[in-house]
Parts: structure tokens; C-alpha cells; sequence
């Protein structure tokens, strides 16, 4: 196996799980009694707005009650003291990989504390709430939107992610059910480049058998034990 260099991070939302942000697919999985998809897409967006913005406007207020867990804080822990070269990519748009502290961070769909104008692309940092037809600073459109990727859009920095699957020695996949493309897809690009694939995850995923090693249990333990050992092995 090829020393470990480069190391790539997917994380969804199971990482935040022990926080106390509810998964999208596990029990309980309804969103203020929607369905994500419901509200997660631009038709839903258009038919109604109101009801999408403060769908949005809850999950963003909700994110003062929440804080990081031992798995965000050992994520941070890598980026601080690993020698090589590490990537988080992460499905959730809850702001916790930062307020641990991790800097090199993806936010593939999006994220809550953020609007996008939905006439000239321009994304703010936002934290409060956003009712439609909020102007935009920079094109002074009404027409601010939760800056979240609506089921049927393109991720964000799809070009970043690809090349660093593509030389990275190390794909670790977390808390995230293998459920929803592209994110799904990625351990395939890592084993065709080679990579090693690990998998932390409370239970099998649709994605486990797809990894070299698949480890069963709370994002919670078996981050910080995964860190240690990569560091110990350093
Ligand atoms: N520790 C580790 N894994 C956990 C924990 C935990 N404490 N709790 C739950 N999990 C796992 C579940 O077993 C599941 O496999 O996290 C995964 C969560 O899966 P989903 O709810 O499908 O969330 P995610 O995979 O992030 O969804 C991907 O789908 O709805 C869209 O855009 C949304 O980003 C989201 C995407």
C-alpha cells in the first residue's frame, strides 16, 4: 500500500448526528414535518417561497443550540498536525467543521449561514432570517435565496473535489449514508486512482462494500480513535 500523503474527508451528516442535528434518512428524518425533498428543490422553491425560506430560516436559527462534537474536534486536530496534504469535503451546510475549527473545508451543498442571489450568483454570509425577496448588495436584485444546492442542482467546487480525489492517497468517507450522488460516487474515483477507502459510519451504508475497511459505530468514538492513529503512525 502506498504511503499515506494525501488524504481526502467526506463527511455527512451523521458527523453532526451526536450534536444533535438530525439526520435526513434515519428516524426521524422529516425536517419540521417536511420531507427534505420537499423542500429542498427549485420547483418547491418557486411554488413557495415562504414556506422554503423559513424552512431554511428554522434549520439556520436552530444552529445556535447546536455545538461541535469529539468528531468535528479531531477533524481539526488532523488539519492542524498532519504533515500532508488533507481536504474536508462535507454534504452538510451546518457551520460545525469551522466552529472546531477546520479551515480547509468544502461545503459541496451549500451552506445555512450563507444567501445566494439567485439573479447574479453573488453568496453572503448571512445568519439571521431571510425572507423572500431580500435584496442583494452586489446587484440590488429581491432575490436572495438560502445558499443550499436543491436537489437537481450542481454541487459546489465539483473541479476542487476531483482533483484532489485524483492525487489523493486516502479517501475516508463519514456519517454519510451513500445515498445521493455525486458524494456517492466518490469512493469509486478513489479506488480507481488507487487511494485506500475507509468508511466511519454508525451502520452499513449503501456505499460499505465499496470500501477497503469499514468501520461500524459512532462518529463520535471512532473519529478521535482514527486520528490518533493516523497521527501516532505519522
Ligand atoms: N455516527 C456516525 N454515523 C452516523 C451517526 C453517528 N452518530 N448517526 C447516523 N449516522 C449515519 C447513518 O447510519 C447514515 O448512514 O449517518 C448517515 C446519515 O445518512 P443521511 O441521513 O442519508 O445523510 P447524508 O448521507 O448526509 O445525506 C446526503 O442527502 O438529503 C440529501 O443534501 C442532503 O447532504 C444530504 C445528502
Amino acid at each position: 500500500m502506498q504511503p499515506i500523503r494525501n488524504i481526502v474527508v467526506l463527511t455527512g451528516a451523521g458527523v453532526s448526528a451526536e450534536s444533535g442535528i438530525a439526520t435526513f434518512r434515519g428516524p426521524g428524518g422529516l425536517w419540521e414535518g417536511h420531507r427534505v425533498e420537499d423542500v429542498c428543490t427549485p420547483e418547491a422553491l418557486r411554488a413557495d417561497p415562504r414556506l422554503v425560506h423559513r424552512f431554511y430560516d428554522l434549520r439556520r436559527a436552530a444552529l445556535a443550540d447546536v455545538a461541535p462534537n469529539a468528531a468535528h474536534v479531531a477533524l481539526a486536530e488532523l488539519e492542524r498536525s498532519w504533515t500532508g496534504e488533507l481536504l474536508i469535503v462535507t454534504q452538510n451546510v451546518d457551520d460545525l467543521h469551522e466552529r472546531a475549527g477546520t479551515h480547509r473545508l468544502l461545503h459541496m451543498h451549500g451552506a445555512l449561514r450563507s444567501a445566494l442571489c439567485a439573479v447574479c450568483g453573488t453568496r453572503v454570509a448571512h445568519t439571521g432570517p431571510l425572507p423572500p425577496g431580500s435584496r442583494c448588495g452586489a446587484c440590488g436584485g429581491a432575490a436572495l435565496r438560502p445558499d443550499i444546492v436543491f436537489f437537481g442542482e450542481i454541487p459546489y467546487a465539483m473541479d476542487r473535489i476531483v482533483d484532489a480525489i485524483g492525487t489523493c492517497d486516502l479517501f475516508v468517507s463519514i456519517g454519510t449514508s451513500g445515498a445521493v450522488y455525486p458524494a456517492a460516487g466518490f469512493v469509486e474515483w478513489a479506488n480507481d486512482r488507487g487511494a485506500a477507502t475507509l468508511e466511519l459510519n454508525l451502520e452499513r451504508s449503501a456505499g460499505s462494500g465499496r470500501f477497503d475497511e469499514s468501520r461500524l459505530g459512532p462518529a463520535s468514538e471512532l473519529v478521535p480513535a482514527w486520528v490518533a492513529e493516523l497521527l501516532a503512525g505519522q
